[in-house]
C-alpha cells in the first residue's frame, strides 16, 4: 500500500495493518454489544424519592420541572404506577408547615404525623413494595439544620437520641428501611439499637454515609423549604475536597450495623462510589441529587441535550461506577423508557 510501511495487503490484495487485537470486534452489532455489555441498569435497581405534603393538591416544584410535592393521593398514584412498571422502592421527603417546626424537630416522631400516615398507606396497598424514610431533622426543624441547636451549633449526641425516636415511629408505621442522611456520629449504633430494642430486628439501614456539603442540594431544599436556617452543613456534611475520608465513614457505618451504604451526591462523586465499592461487600448505593436533575432538565428543556439518552447514560455510569442502587427523580421515567424500548 503505497510508502506508509504499516499499510501491507492480504492474499486478496487489500490493505491490511497487521493489528491481531481489534476491540472493534466486541462492538460490531447490538447483539455483539447486548451480549458483552458489563452493567445493565434496571428498574429494580432504583429508589424513587417522592415528595409529599399535607395538602389536597399537588405543588408543581420550579427548580425541578416534572416532580411535585404530592398530597397524599397523588403520592399513592404515582407509587402505584411506578410500581407497574417495576420500580418497587420508595423514599419518602416530607414538607412540614412552619408551625409544626422546633429545635428538637418533635414532629419527626409524632405517630400521626404526614411520614407514617404515608408508610402505611403505601403498606397497605402495595405490600410488596419497599419503602425507606429519611432520618434527619431538617424538614421537621424551625432552625432549617439536621440536629437540634445549641448555641449556633448543630449538637451531636441530643440529636441522635431524637433520631432514635423517629426510627422507631418510622418503623412501627411500616417503614423496610431507614436512611439516616444527618452526619452525626455514631448514629447508625444508636439507631440499630434503638430499633432492635423495640423487636424491629429486621428492619434495614441504607446509611448516607458519604455525604456531602454540597450546592447540588438546592432544588431538594426548594421542594421542601427546607434551606438552612442559618450558616451551611459543613460541619456535618463531608468537605467535597475529600475522598479518603469516606472511607472512615464507611468503616464506622459498616461496623455499626448499616446494611448498605451510599454516596451522596452521584454525578460528580463517582470516584467515592467507586472507593467505597472497592472497600467494602455491603451494597453500594448512589444518589442522583435533585441539582443534577435539574441541570440535566434544563439543558433538555433549552434542546441542548437529548433527555432519554444522557439520563440512560448517566444511570448506567453510576452502575459501572460501582452503585448497586440508584436513587433518582428519573426513576419512573426510566423505568417508562426502559419498557418502551424493550431493553429487557
Ligand atoms: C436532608 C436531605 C437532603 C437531601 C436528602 N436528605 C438535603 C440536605 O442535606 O440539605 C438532598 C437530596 C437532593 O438534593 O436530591 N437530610
Amino acid at each position: 500500500a503505497g510508502e506508509n510501511p504499516a499499510l501491507t495487503r492480504n492474499n486478496k490484495g487489500e490493505v491490511w495493518v497487521q493489528q491481531r487485537a481489534r476491540p472493534r470486534r466486541n462492538r460490531k452489532s447490538a447483539t455483539m454489544r447486548g451480549m458483552v455489555r458489563e452493567n445493565i441498569v434496571t428498574p429494580s435497581n432504583f429508589i424513587y424519592p417522592l415528595f409529599i405534603h399535607d395538602e389536597d393538591f399537588n405543588q408543581k416544584i420550579e427548580s425541578m420541572p416534572g416532580c411535585e410535592r404530592h398530597s397524599l393521593d397523588s403520592m399513592l398514584k404515582e407509587v402505584g404506577e411506578s410500581y407497574d412498571l417495576g420500580v418497587k422502592t420508595f423514599v419518602l421527603f416530607p414538607k412540614i408547615p412552619d408551625e409544626l417546626k422546633t429545635n428538637m424537630g418533635v414532629e419527626a416522631y409524632n405517630p400521626e404525623g404526614i411520614i407514617p400516615r404515608a408508610v402505611r398507606m403505601i403498606k397497605e396497598a402495595y405490600p410488596d413494595s419497599l419503602v425507606c424514610t429519611d432520618v434527619a431533622l431538617d424538614p421537621y426543624s424551625d432552625q432549617g439544620h439536621d440536629g437540634i441547636v445549641v448555641d449556633g451549633k448543630i449538637i451531636n449526641d441530643e440529636t441522635i437520641n431524637q433520631l432514635c425516636k423517629q426510627v422507631v415511629c418510622q418503623a412501627r408505621a411500616g417503614a423496610d428501611i431507614v436512611a439516616p442522611s444527618d452526619m452525626m456520629d455514631g448514629r447508625v449504633k444508636a439507631i440499630r439499637d434503638a430499633l432492635d430494642s423495640e423487636g424491629f430486628t429486621n428492619v434495614s439501614i441504607l446509611a448516607y454515609t458519604a455525604k456531602y456539603a454540597s450546592a447540588y442540594y438546592g432544588p431538594f431544599r426548594d421542594a421542601l423549604d427546607s434551606h438552612p436556617g442559618f450558616g451551611d452543613k459543613k460541619t456535618y456534611q463531608q468537605d467535597p475536597a475529600n475522598g479518603r475520608e469516606a472511607l472512615i465513614e464507611a468503616a464506622l457505618d459498616a461496623a455499626e450495623g448499616a446494611d448498605m451504604l451510599m454516596v451522596k451526591p452521584g454525578m460528580p462523586y463517582l470516584d467515592v462510589v467507586r472507593r467505597l465499592k472497592d472497600n467494602s461487600p455491603l451494597p453500594i448505593a448512589a444518589y442522583h441529587v435533585s441539582g443534577e436533575y435539574a441541570m440535566i432538565k434544563a439543558a433538555c428543556e433549552r434542546g441542548w441535550l437529548d433527555e432519554k439518552a444522557v439520563v440512560m447514560e448517566t444511570l448506567t455510569c453510576f452502575k459501572r461506577a460501582g452503585a448497586d442502587i440508584i436513587l433518582t427523580y428519573y426513576a419512573k421515567q426510566a423505568a417508562q423508557w426502559i419498557k418502551d424500548d424493550g431493553l429487557y
